[in-house]
């Protein structure tokens, strides 16, 4: 098994490249999308806490050893964690399997991850034609009709316009991991942190400079900092931070290994993980915190800023961030920016996600780069096909269910346990310090050994159980409402639902579980329209229905009515007119998920299927030809 294919394996060129190539990896969406939302969510200055815990406890070792471990890789002439298992492991049997984590993983986070991004080059692609530069374009209609997930179409009809920035945002991908290590992902690097870099500042001092509109940057920073002490004893929080630590370090996903088998032989590892969690941290915590929440608390006023942030992750950015930078003039230039930023960010970061695919290609299967480069496009373009079609289905929340949240720290708990206990922790810890110039504190050594597994092991329990306890993982019908001709009604249809655990809800929840039925029942989705009333001072009036017999017969024109009054219909008049009542169409839909949520969960199986199968075949054929010699 002896393969040291040394010279004809690639290295990292230069020392800045190197450098700007890790930043490009952890540097992501994680930092300036997720971060602010994540941390204004859950006790804004108190989140801070076990945030650093958990950079120290499993954060920044988890980092080392995967440098360290990529190295040795290298050395061996793997760049994936099914050669680096099977011999840190001594040529164990299993371990190889296990490793088969490090590719399948990587494979399908990289088809939802790079779905992101490409969202983030079609807005700024809008951005800079002003395609929502029209204050009654409603930002989060568009962002849903944009990606297929309303029950109307206003702006887009299907999604058209989505995929093809997907299949752009594909082709850069794949160009950029053809030209290989040094000509294409530190080439890019070394072009895209920078700039990255200068828009974070551009739009920072923009932010910052705002003045008071409905709130001030300092109220922003307020929230974000202030520590809301209590919230320490809440498990979610720390399950929160865990949680952000290993998406925004990269880590427990092969990628770093990856990269650390282009490394040279006595390249100091202990630095390069350094510098890799600083740059990182830095992005984040400054210009994390810098841009999404002030603006959100100058535009909107600081009470509207946790709704904002719990309005999820990615609505803070699409939705929250283009009408904020329209409302502040200079949409064109700004709103552009924002999105290049995250574009970029995303950019060196899918790079780096799909690298281990590249790589297993090449080092095990024995391709060429630019037949890898083929196979790993053709994977991609299959798995998108979920991605994209089943996105109003759930399936990106699906898949990021499974590997970025479950996943994820199950090859890290493998990971660390290979490290320190199957290889040893002795030659381990000499090895990630050989050749360093700095000293990795020797307390890293006992975290390492000790705290590390117990910590991952403990974030493991507090993810899958709750998540998957309440079944939750049965895919459910879903029901969704939208305005029709959205854009003429001179204001815009808000949803003010019932607090978490109220009666209110309860009920709430009853009344879908009867439409949910339905749409179980039929086997399919079902729609209806409505005419609507809005008025201020009464619950919405539900004049005429119409629509799938089937959804009409269980849940007819009163639970209609029931069911929009307990969701809180309002009608929000464009700024400065008086309120008043409002009659609109809605489109309505129960989707149902099932079917789509399946085949999602079989494409991720295939992978992980299908590379444990190419990872037996390929030992198999290596061990026949051993014999032979
Ligand atoms: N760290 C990246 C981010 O913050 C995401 C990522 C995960 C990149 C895993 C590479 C590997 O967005």
């Amino acid at each position: 098994m002896a393969n040291s294919s040394g010279p004809t394996r690639e290295r990292w060129g230069t020392r800045i490249g190197l450098i700007l190539a890790a930043a490009g990896n952890a540097i992501g969406i994680g930092n300036l999308l997720r971060f602010p939302s994540q941390a204004a969510q859950n006790g804004g200055g108190a989140f801070m806490i076990p945030y650093i815990v958990s950079l120290l406890l499993f954060g920044l070792p988890m980092m080392w050893v995967a440098w360290t471990v990529g190295r040795m890789g290298g050395r061996w002439g793997h760049g994936t964690t099914p050669g680096i298992f099977d011999r840190l492991a001594g040529g164990r049997p299993w371990a190889k399997y296990l490793g088969v984590i490090g590719v399948a993983l990587p494979m399908v986070f990289v088809l939802y991850y790079a779905y992101i991004e490409a969202w983030c080059l079609g807005y700024s692609w809008f951005s800079f034609r002003g395609a929502y530069s029209d204050p009654s374009v409603d930002l989060r209609t568009f962002y849903n009709e944009f990606l297929g997930n309303a029950t109307t179409s206003n702006y887009f009809s299907g999604v058209g316009v989505a995929l093809l920035f997907m299949l752009i945002t594909l082709a850069l991908n794949v160009w950029i991991l053809y030209r290989g290590i040094q000509g294409g992902i530190e080439l890019l690097a070394k072009i895209a942190i920078p700039l990255l870099m200068v828009f974070c500042l551009v739009l920072g001092v923009r932010v910052l400079t705002l003045g008071q509109i409905k709130g001030t940057v300092a109220d922003g920073l307020n929230f974000l900092w202030t520590p809301h002490l209590d919230r320490l004893l809440d498990f979610n929080v720390w399950m929160a931070a865990a949680g952000q630590i290993f998406f925004t370090l990269s880590i427990g996903f092969g990628s770093l290994e990856c990269y650390g088998s282009y490394l040279k032989e006595d390249d100091d590892i202990a630095l390069t993980g350094l510098t890799t969690a600083s740059l990182n941290e830095f992005v984040e915590v400054i210009f994390g915190s810098m841009i999404a929440i002030p603006a959100a608390a100058v535009y909107y006023g600081a009470g509207q800023v946790e709704a904002i942030a719990k309005s999820g992750g990615y609505a803070i950015g699409m939705v929250s961030m283009p009408e904020i930078l329209r409302g502040i003039g200079g949409v064109e230039v700004f709103g552009s920016m924002w999105f290049l930023l995250l574009f970029f960010a995303a950019f060196t970061s899918s790079v780096a996600v799909a690298q281990p695919v590249m790589s297993f290609l090449q080092d095990e299967a024995r391709l060429s780069r630019a037949a890898s480069a083929a196979v790993l496009g053709l994977l991609w373009l299959l798995g998108s096909v979920p991605v994209v079609f089943f996105y109003r289905y759930g399936s990106l929340d699906e898949m990021d269910f499974w590997s970025g949240t479950i996943g994820l720290v199950v090859f890290a708990i493998f990971e660390v346990v290979l490290f320190a206990w199957v290889f040893g922790i002795d030659r381990g810890w000499q090895e990630m310090n050989r050749g360093a110039q700095i000293r990795i504190p020797v307390v890293f050594r006992f975290i390492i050994r000790w705290v590390t597994p117990a910590a991952l092991v403990a974030i493991f329990a507090g993810w899958f159980f709750p998540a998957t306890m309440n079944g939750s993982l049965i895919a459910s019908p879903k029901l969704y409402w939208g305005v029709i001709d959205a854009g003429s009604i001179g204001g815009r249809v808000t949803e003010h639902l019932p607090e978490r655990g109220s009666l209110e809800e309860a009920r709430l929840k009853k009344i879908e579980e009867r439409f949910a039925r339905a749409v179980t029942k039929a086997g399919r989705d079902l729609r209806a329209w409505a005419n609507v009333t809005l008025n201020p001072a009464a619950p919405p009036a539900v004049d005429s229905v119409g629509g799938d017999p089937e959804l009409l017969a269980e849940f007819g024109r009163r639970d209609l009515q029931e069911w929009l009054a307990a969701r809180g219909l309002r009608f929000e008049p464009e700024e400065g007119s008086p309120s008043r009542s409002v009659a609109l169409s809605l489109a309505i839909e129960g989707r149902y998920r099932e079917t789509a949520i399946w085949m999602t969960r079989i494409v991720m199986l295939g992978f992980l299927f299908g590379f444990g199968v190419m990872v037996w075949a390929i030992w198999l054929r290596r061990s026949a030809g051993e014999d032979r010699a």
